[in-house]
């Protein structure tokens, strides 16, 4: 039998959070943020399953971080157009950009000099990036009257040409610095004539008035809410990862035996431990606490011990039908039912869930699901 730790990648539930982007931003165009293998989650199969959806219905775009990631989707037959978020990383890459068919973000004035002494046989939409106030990447607003006159003028760059800035902190409900860095993109668009890309997932599920011609989800397509409060509409989110296993072993402890490294859990109770397929040797988090929380048959206990690099354990004292074999589920949908968020368990690891999902490691096969 061969070790019951799986990722199961729910398909289905990607293409209903993506459809519930476009839902909320109906009159901007949603690109799919598929970066960092998709979050986790397989950039190719998620590519896919989004790129087989209905015209109309499907990303017009898809984002990630850099050439190679494009580079793989293209091997994997996923045709549709993808935005570089980073740009080029060195002026060679521009020919590879041209022939994949790739847009791209310029932050840098190097970039700017590389495009500008490139000549593509057709124009490549170009996303010029601000810095409005997360302080990463991007030009000063100040610079970039000058910059976009540059490439507007450069009939290689003219037509696709459009503005684009990162939020420090959509996700607070009530943010004056998001309003700074929204007012300050609005005044730049509106002095220049220019179209818009702006939300992430916390804009584009909770500020209409940052959408712009252009959002730009990722981690809400995974199904996990990144707002400071769920609001009626993260509450549709469906979660596309379960982070599945099984009880490998089984034992009873007497009250004040330790379990694991060093100890950390001590039984406070006659107690059941059940051992569990799973560890920080397959990106579960090392940090989590005694008490985050676990589904085991479908109901909710708790971890009880430090996590080992292949193993987990976690109380079961209150379910007595667990046992070797019983369903796992360290966050995603259990056969029985019940849902753990992936968020719920980052705040035990005191961390996001953009952590755990893009850190479960290739140790972990992924099983794509399609509902019937
Ligand atoms: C430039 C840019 N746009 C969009 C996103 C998507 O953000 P989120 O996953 O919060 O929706 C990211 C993610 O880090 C990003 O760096």
């Amino acid at each position: 039998m061969a070790r019951p730790l799986v990722a199961d990648i729910d398909l289905d539930a990607l293409c209903h959070n993506y459809a519930l982007a476009r839902e909320l931003a109906n009159r901007s165009r949603a690109l799919a943020v598929i970066k960092a293998d998709a979050y986790g989650h397989g950039a190719v199969e998620s590519a896919s399953a989004l790129e087989s959806l209905p015209e109309g219905q499907r990303p017009p775009a898809l984002a990630v971080a850099c050439l190679e990631e494009a580079e793989a989707l293209r091997k994997g037959g996923i045709e549709t157009p993808i935005v570089l978020l980073e740009g080029i990383f060195e002026t060679q890459e521009l020919s590879r950009v041209e022939a994949l068919g790739l847009w791209m973000a310029v932050h840098s004035e190097w970039q700017v000099e590389a495009l500008l002494s490139y000549r593509p046989a057709r124009p490549i939409p170009v996303w010029l990036k601000v810095d409005s106030g997360m302080h990463r990447l991007g030009f000063p607003p100040e610079q970039v009257p000058a910059v976009w006159a540059r490439l507007v003028t450069a009939p290689q760059y003219a037509t696709d040409l459009q503005l684009m800035s990162h939020f420090a902190t959509a996700d607070a409900l009530d943010s004056a610095y998001f309003d700074r860095q929204l007012e300050c993109m609005r005044a730049l668009a509106e002095r220049l004539g220019a179209p818009l890309c702006l939300a992430n997932s916390p804009a584009t599920l909770a500020r209409p008035q940052a959408h712009g011609s252009w959002v730009r989800p990722g981690v809400m397509l995974y199904g996990s809410d990144p707002l400071e409060r769920p609001s009626a509409a993260s509450r549709r989110l469906e979660p596309v990862m379960t982070l599945r296993s099984e009880i490998i072993a089984v034992r009873d402890l007497a009250v004040g035996e330790p379990v694991g490294y060093a100890g950390r859990w001590r039984a406070p109770r006659p107690s059941r431990i059940a051992v569990v397929a799973c560890g920080y040797g397959d990106g579960y988090d090392r940090h989590a606490v005694d008490g985050t929380p676990v589904l085991v048959a479908g109901k909710r206990t708790v971890l009880a011990g430090k996590v080992s690099m292949d193993m987990l354990t976690v109380d079961v004292t209150d379910i007595p039908e667990a046992d070797i074999g019983t369903e796992v589920v360290l966050w995603g949908r259990s056969r029985y039912g019940a849902v753990l968020s992936v968020d719920e368990v980052a705040r035990y690891c005191d961390t996001i869930s953009y952590t755990l999902l893009t850190g479960i490691l290739p140790r972990v096969p992924r099983r794509y699901r399609r509902r019937a």
